[in-house]
């Protein structure tokens, strides 16, 4: 007898009558027209996928809405952070436009951050709005950015300076679809794993310690509780503070650092977003326990599993760059969590105990980083 297949996890966003549904499993893919069906106003969809993801995976999903009785259309973006720009909203735009999208049509987001983030603005903006779903394609997106509704693009003043916050209707997570996944992209996805350990969850941290590298290689059960762990996470923190006056902001553990460190790389492949973030988490840890806040072992431990995943640590990984920490804390003054010209850090009392401090002065951090650029590299 074949067994039966596991029915997808299922998370609630509650956000009233925005609330959704975020299901986490494997084979998902393949069901996405009867999952989707009734998150749809009308059986019509135009998926948004770039042409990596679309080469990949769209063929299957075109097969199940087919199946499903859905209308379907795609619109396919270049592969990359650059498609994140007003030009490709444009083309987006007059793309859906051209295929005479109606308001009770949905977008669906199928690919990494970088679609969901664009093809989430499009959806906030086409018609005045129309719904999205998010078939999140990178462990990042499915553990992050396809949750909470934040979509943007960047301009040449910054990353994810131009945007809104608009829920989709549905995230559909297959973990299946991550099989294809460079290492070096499922990597950076598992640095937003491990954030959500240290912000909030000790024993998840721990769990990740010692069952990680089965995440990173992609056993199903584990990716599958990883994955799970950390929606349930982010739904819980974005169902307090969608908007993020105060809670939410821990979500950006390592952050502080790690956009600094991006755009000082050029926001290029030397450092991928998810690997800056786990330099960012490292710095931040070791920041919390120069202030006294967090324990050495604590701290300790962060960097020993980050750096035990081969995700980077110090500046040694990146030593084609001439580092300054004046010039790092110039682009932490852009961040969007600012406030009266003070820099916000998140810092930690211990892996578990994220919060945000407004207070750190800019002296403390540059001797840090001076002291990190000095360094042998750990
Ligand atoms: P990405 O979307 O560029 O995807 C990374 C690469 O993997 C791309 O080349 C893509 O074509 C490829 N890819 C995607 N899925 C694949 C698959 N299954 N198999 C093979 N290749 C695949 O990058 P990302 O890391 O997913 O997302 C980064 C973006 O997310 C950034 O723009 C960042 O600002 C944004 N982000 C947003 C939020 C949010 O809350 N909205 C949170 C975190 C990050
Ligand atoms: N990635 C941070 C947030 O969604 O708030």
């Amino acid at each position: 007898m074949t067994p039966r297949a596991q029915p997808p996890a299922t998370i609630r966003v509650e956000l009233n009558d925005r609330g959704y549904d975020i299901l986490v499993g494997p084979g998902l893919l393949a069901e996405a027209g009867r999952l989707i069906r009734p998150a749809l106003k009308s059986p019509r969809a135009i998926v948004v996928t770039d042409a990596t993801v679309a080469d990949l995976h769209l063929p299957a999903l075109a097969a199940a809405f087919t199946r499903a009785g859905i209308a379907h259309d795609a619109v396919v973006l270049p592969a990359g952070e650059a498609t994140k720009d007003f030009s490709h909203l444009a083309r987006l735009m007059d793309e859906l436009l051209d295929r005479k999208l109606e308001r009770s049509n949905a977008l669906v987001a199928l690919g990494g951050g970088v679609i969901g983030d664009l093809a989430g603005f499009a959806a906030a903006i086409a018609l005045r709005g129309v719904d999205f779903v998010q078939i999140p394609t990178t462990l990042l997106a499915q553990v992050d950015s396809s949750v909470g509704g934040k979509t943007a693009i960047n301009t040449r003043h910054g990353k994810n300076l131009v945007g809104a916050f608009y829920q989709p209707r549905l995230v559909l997570a297959d973990c299946d679809v991550l099989k294809t996944l460079p290492r070096r992209e499922v990597l950076a996805g598992y640095a937003e794993v491990v954030k959500y350990g240290i912000i909030g969850d000790a024993d998840f941290f721990a769990w990740l310690e010692s069952n990680g590298a089965k995440v990173i290689a992609g056993d199903p059960a584990a990716l599958v509780h990883a994955v799970t762990v950390s929606c349930k996470a982010k739904a819980r923190v974005v169902a307090q503070d969608e908007r993020e006056a105060g809670l939410r902001e821990a979500l950006n553990f390592g952050h502080t650092f790690g956009h600094a460190l991006e755009a000082e790389t050029g926001f290029s492949d030397a450092l991928l977003h998810g690997e800056a973030v786990a330099f960012g988490m490292a710095l931040a840890a070791r920041l919390s326990a120069a202030r006294g806040l967090c324990p050495t072992g604590d701290c300790e431990r962060v960097t020993r599993h980050l750096a035990a995943c081969g995700l980077p640590t110090s500046f040694a990984r990146l030593p084609q760059y001439t580092w300054s920490s004046a010039k790092l804390i110039e682009h932490m003054t852009r961040d969007k969590k600012v406030r009266d010209g003070r820099i916000a850090f998140v810092l930690t009392r211990g892996i578990g105990s994220a919060f945000t401090a407004r207070d750190v002065p800019v002296a403390d951090v540059a001797a840090l980083l001076d002291r990190e650029i000095a360094g042998p590299g750990r």
